[in-house]
C-alpha cells in the first residue's frame, strides 16, 4: 500500500508528538523538550526526549529517533503505512490511495522481487542440505563444527551444490525473469554472453536476514581449504555491506533486555554463541565497523563489547575500529581472545560460563590501546613518551571533554607522567591536526582524522539547515554538498535543499521524505544538535560552506601537483599510488 506524500505530511501536521508519546512514555517538561524514560531500551535516568517545535523524538541514551510515525512503527512493531492509516483514524483523515510514480514503482518491485528470489533460494539450499545426498556431506562439516540442528533450523543454513548449474535450472524451472536473476548475484553471466551459472557451489550457504527478517543476501563456505573460504553476495538493492550486520534479526531482543552487544566477525562466531545461550551477539562478516553499523546496534543496546582474535589482523582490525566508536560515542570494550582461539572455538571447547567471565576482562579502549603500545614500545622512558605519542591521536577524537579528562587522567597514571605535561602533549597534538586539516592525506596515517574531521563538518552542515533552513539559497547557490566525502550525508543534504523551507513543520517534512528508519534517525540526530543557535546564521553557515570546499578543493590540487612531480621524477610507483588515490576521491563524489 502506498500513501501519497501530501497525505502524510496531511497527518503528521495534525497530529502533535507529544500528544501521542505521551500516551504511552510518562514525559516531564524540561527547557523546550520534554524527557521520559526510553521505551526503546532500559535505563532508570530519562534520556528520551521530545521537542514539540521540531515534533520529533530523540533517545539520547539509544540512539533511537524520528517522527511520530516512526515512534509508533517501533513502539507498536507495525510498518510505516499501518502507522499512518492508525494516525489518519484517530484525526479522521480518509486515505484514497494513489498510483505510485513509475520508476518507483519499478524500483519497489524490483526490490521485493528480489527478496522473494532470495528466500525462495534460501529454501532450495535449506532443502538441499536437509534432503540431498551430496547434502550429507555439509550436514557432517557442521555437525563436525558443532552446530546443533536447532540452530541449522532457526538460521536456515543450506547447501549448494558442487555445480556450475544447480540454482540456474531451479530458477528456470520457476520462470524468474533474467534481469531479476541478474541484479540478485546469485547467479552470474557467462564470459561468451550465453547464460549464467552459479555463484555459489560447493558451500555451506548462511542466508544474512536484514532487520525485517527479509532475506537480503548469502555468504557461503567452503567445507575444505579451499580457497576463497567465504564468498558472499554482492552489493544489491536489497544487500548493502555498511548496514547489514549479520544475526542481528535474531538478536535484538536480546540486546535490549541486557542493553549490551558482543560484536564478532565471523558467521560461525555467532552462531556458537547463539547457540550457547549468549544471544546478545551479531557478526560484523570480516568487513569494518561503519558509522552506520553502530548507529543502527546504539538502537538496540547502549553497551557493546567488540571480541577480536589476538592475532596482529584482529589486534589492527580492533583498532581500526576504534575511532569509529569513540566518535559515536559508544560505551565500548574490547576482548581480546587469548591466543589462537576466535569466539567460536573458545565457547565450543569451555563453553557459556568461561565466555561470559572472560568478557568481564574486556578492557576499555584506553586500556587496550595502552596495552598494545606498551606491548610494542616497553616501559623504558622513551618507550613511556613513544606510548604517549601513539595515544595522542586517539585522545583528541573524543568529543566529550570530560570524558577525554578521565582518559587523560588514566593515561598519566599508567605511564606515571605529570597530568599537565600530557594534557600540554594532547593540546600541541590537537593544534597541530587544526592545521593539517586542511593539508591533504598522504600515507601516513592520518587519513583517518581528516575524513573524521570532514564528516564532523558535514554533519554539522546539516544540522544547521534542518534548524536554519534559511541557508538552503547559500547551499544551492555555493554547490557545496558536491564537495561533502560522506556520499550518505550528500543524499540527504539534496533532499533536504528540494523541500520547501516553509520553516515550521520544516523537519516533519524533511521526516516524511526519508524513506528509512536509520535516515530518520540520522535526521533526528542532527536537528537536536542546536550548538549555533546563538551565532549570526548566515555567517557561520557561510564560513562553514568556505571550509568544506576549501578543504577538498586543496586535497585535490596537491594530488594533481604530486602527480605531476611524481611523472617528472619518473617515481613509477608513487605516481601508480597517487593516481589509485585520485581516483578514489573522485570515486567519492
Ligand atoms: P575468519 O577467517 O576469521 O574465519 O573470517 P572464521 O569466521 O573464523 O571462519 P571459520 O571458523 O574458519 O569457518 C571472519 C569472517 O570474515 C569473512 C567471513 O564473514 C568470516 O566469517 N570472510 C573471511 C570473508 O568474507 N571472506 C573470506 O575469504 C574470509
Ligand atoms: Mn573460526
Amino acid at each position: 500500500m502506498y500513501i501519497p506524500e501530501e497525505k502524510i505530511a496531511q497527518i503528521l501536521n495534525t497530529s502533535d508528538i507529544v500528544d501521542i508519546i505521551s500516551q504511552n512514555v510518562i514525559l516531564k517538561k524540561s527547557g523546550s523538550n520534554f524527557f521520559g524514560l526510553c521505551p526503546f531500551h532500559s535505563e532508570k535516568t530519562p534520556s528520551f526526549s521530545v521537542n514539540i517545535n521540531k515534533q520529533i523524538y530523540y533517545c539520547f541514551g539509544c540512539g533511537a529517533g524520528g517522527n511520530v510515525l516512526n515512534f509508533l512503527k517501533r513502539y507498536h512493531g507495525i510498518t510505516f503505512p499501518e502507522a499512518a492509516k492508525m494516525l489518519a483514524r484517530k484525526h479522521n483523515i480518509t486515505i484514497e490511495t494513489k498510483e505510485i510514480d513509475p520508476a518507483k514503482r519499478k524500483q519497489l518491485k524490483l526490490k521485493e522481487s528480489l527478496f522473494r528470489l532470495n528466500k525462495t533460494t534460501m529454501e532450495y539450499y535449506y532443502s538441499q542440505l536437509k534432503n540431498s545426498n551430496s547434502g550429507k556431506i555439509a550436514a557432517r562439516y557442521l555437525k563436525q563444527r558443532k552446530i546443533s540442528d536447532d540452530i541449522i533450523n532457526e538460521f536456515h543454513l543450506g547447501f549448494s551444490h558442487d555445480s556450475w548449474d544447480s540454482v540456474v535450472k531451479e530458477f528456470k524451472k520457476l520462470k524468474v525473469s533474467e534481469g531479476v536473476a541478474a541484479q540478485s548475484g546469485l547467479v552470474l553471466e557467462r564470459k561468451q554472453n550465453n547464460g549464467y551459472y552459479d555463484r555459489f557451489r560447493n558451500r555451506i550457504m548462511f542466508p544474512i536476514f536484514d532487520i525485517n527478517m527479509q532475506v537480503a543476501g548469502f555468504g557461503g563456505r567452503v567445507m575444505d581449504d579451499a580457497m576463497p573460504k567465504y564468498m558472499n553476495s554482492p552489493e544489491t538493492l536489497v544487500y548493502s555491506k555498511s548496514r547489514i550486520l549479520y544475526g542481528l534479526h535474531a538478536a535484538k531482543q536480546f540486546c535490549r533486555q541486557e542493553d549490551f552487544v558482543y560484536i564478532v566477525e565471523g558467521y560461525f562466531d555467532f552462531l556458537s554463541l547463539y547457540q550457547h545461550g549468549i544471544k546478545n551477539c551479531v557478526a560484523s562478516l570480516g568487513t569494518a565497523l561503519t558509522h552506520e553499523h553502530i548507529r543502527i546496534l546504539k538502537g538496540y543496546a547502549s553497551k557493546m563489547i567488540l571480541v577480536f582474535d589476538s592475532d596482529a589482523a584482529g589486534i589492527s582490525a580492533a583498532k581500526r575500529s576504534i575511532k569509529i566508536f569513540m566518535r559515536e560515542g559508544v560505551d565500548i570494550k574490547i576482548l581480546v581472545l587469548p591466543e589462537k582461539s576466535d569466539p567460536d572455538s573458545y565457547v565450543v571447547e569451555h563453553g557459556q560460563k568461561a565466555f561470559n567471565a572472560l568478557a568481564l576482562k574486556a578492557k576499555t579502549i584506553m586500556q587496550f590501546l595502552l596495552q598494545v603500545s606498551i606491548d610494542t614500545h616497553g616501559s623504558s622512558v622513551e618507550g613511556r613518551i613513544k606510548i604517549l605519542n601513539d595515544m595522542k591521536p586517539y585522545l583528541i577524537t573524543i568529543q566529550d571533554t570530560a570524558l577525554r579528562s578521565l582518559y587523560i587522567k588514566e593515561l598519566a597514571e599508567t605511564l606515571n607522567i605529570d597530568e599537565n605535561a600530557v594534557l600540554e602533549k594532547v593540546r600541541e597534538q590537537y593544534l597541530h591536526t587544526q592545521e593539517s586539516i586542511s593539508k591533504p592525506y598522504l600515507f601516513d596515517g592520518t587519513k583517518d582524522e581528516v575524513r573524521l574531521d570532514s564528516d564532523r563538518r558535514e554533519e554539522q552542515m546539516i544540522s544547521m539547515v534542518l534548524n536554519f533552513p534559511e541557508i538552503i539559497d547559500k547551499i544551492n547557490k555555493t554547490g557545496v554538498l558536491e564537495y561533502f566525502y560522506s556520499k550518505k550525508l550528500k543524499f540527504i543534504g539534496k533532499k533536504i535543499i528540494g523541500i520547501d523551507s516553509d520553516k515550521k513543520a520544516f523537519i516533519t517534512n524533511v521526516m516524511a521524505t526519508m524513506e528509512n528508519s536509520e535516515d530518520q534517525q540520522l535526521i533526528a540526530s542532527l536537528s537536536m544538535d542546536d550548538s549555533f543557535m546563538d551565532q549570526d546564521i548566515q555567517q557561520t553557515a557561510l564560513s562553514l560552506i568556505n571550509r568544506i570546499i576549501r578543504v577538498r578543493k586543496k586535497e585535490e590540487n596537491t594530488l594533481t601537483s604530486k602527480i605531476i612531480s611524481a611523472e617528472k621524477g619518473c617515481d613509477s610507483e608513487l605516481m601508480e599510488l597517487l593516481k589509485e588515490k585520485q581516483a578514489e576521491i573522485q570515486q567519492l563524489q
